[in-house]
């Protein structure tokens, strides 16, 4: 497979892709603090892309640590940081494979990112390492997309133009291979060079966990579940036709 958000990386950044992660800062994660009664001084992003939560938490006086495996995205993240004048510890490592450095109260990790650990080995390490990154009674929030999500919702649009501006065009192809379970969601981004137009593409793939599979294997890493829902805004229980889930998982005292 082509390395991911590589190229990618500047037009995710640019792109509507940043608008899920400014929802989650100012509404979402805001929203579970006040439904948990917890204000956390130290968090945890894992996958924090080009670092729009991080640096939010960073701006609410959190200390905050960024972990993504894009040196792209976190090229990015840093000059997002800069600019917002906060300091925040960029680790490029994978979540699956990282040994955390001290204990947080909070570890986050959002937008899809859990979903491209293909590999249920990948997904239990990564719940490993999010366990073991947490001060006991610190908590672990996080979103995925469900197999329904990938598996119908995505399958709507099999094609769209996500971007398109005079000088950028960016078209997605998505699609489900059923026999391995993975749904694949193709990016080609055309670029204009003064005359001519370049052109680059990458190929993302995203699995979908069975929801008893997802609580196995936190309760293999020592969480507790606390919330579930499929809406965030209502915490109503996770229906068959929502596309993601939204799981607090807390490390027990
Ligand atoms: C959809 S983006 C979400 C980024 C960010 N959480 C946000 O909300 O904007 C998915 C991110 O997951 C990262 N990622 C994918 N697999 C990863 C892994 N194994 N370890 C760390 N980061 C990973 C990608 O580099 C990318 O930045």
């Amino acid at each position: 497979m082509t390395s991911i958000y590589h190229h990618f990386a500047k037009h995710y950044h640019d792109g509507p892709y940043t608008l899920y992660a400014e929802k989650i800062a100012h509404e979402t994660f805001p929203h579970f603090l006040s439904l948990l009664d917890f204000k956390p001084l130290t968090l945890l992003d894992l996958a924090c892309g080009t670092g729009i939560f991080a640096v939010a938490m960073a701006k609410n006086g959190m200390r905050v640590t960024g972990l993504d495996q894009s040196e792209h995205q976190l090229n990015i993240a840093r000059k997002e940081a800069r600019a917002a004048n906060v300091e925040i510890e960029w680790l490029h490592a994978s979540m699956s494979d990282f040994t955390p450095a001290r204990e947080v109260d909070c570890v986050t990790c959002w937008y899809d990112s859990l979903n491209y650990l293909v590999k249920i080995e990948e997904l239990s390490q990564a719940f490993n390492n999010a366990f073991l990154a947490l001060r006991p009674g610190g908590y672990f929030c996080f979103d995925m997309n469900t197999i329904y999500g990938l598996v119908v919702q995505w399958q709507r649009f099999p094609y769209f133009i996500q971007q398109e501006t005079s000088d950028y065009l960016e078209v997605v192809e998505n699609s489900y291979n059923y026999e391995v379970g993975l749904a694949q969601m193709r990016i080609i981004m055309f670029e204009r060079n003064n005359k001519t137009w370049n052109r680059h593409e990458e190929i993302h793939q995203e699995r979908g966990y069975a929801l008893d599979d997802i609580l196995l294997l936190l309760d293999h890493a020592g969480f507790t579940v606390k919330h579930l829902t499929g809406d965030p805004r209502l915490m109503t229980p996770l229906g068959d036709k929502d596309g993601r889930v939204w799981i607090i998982a807390q490390k027990p005292v």
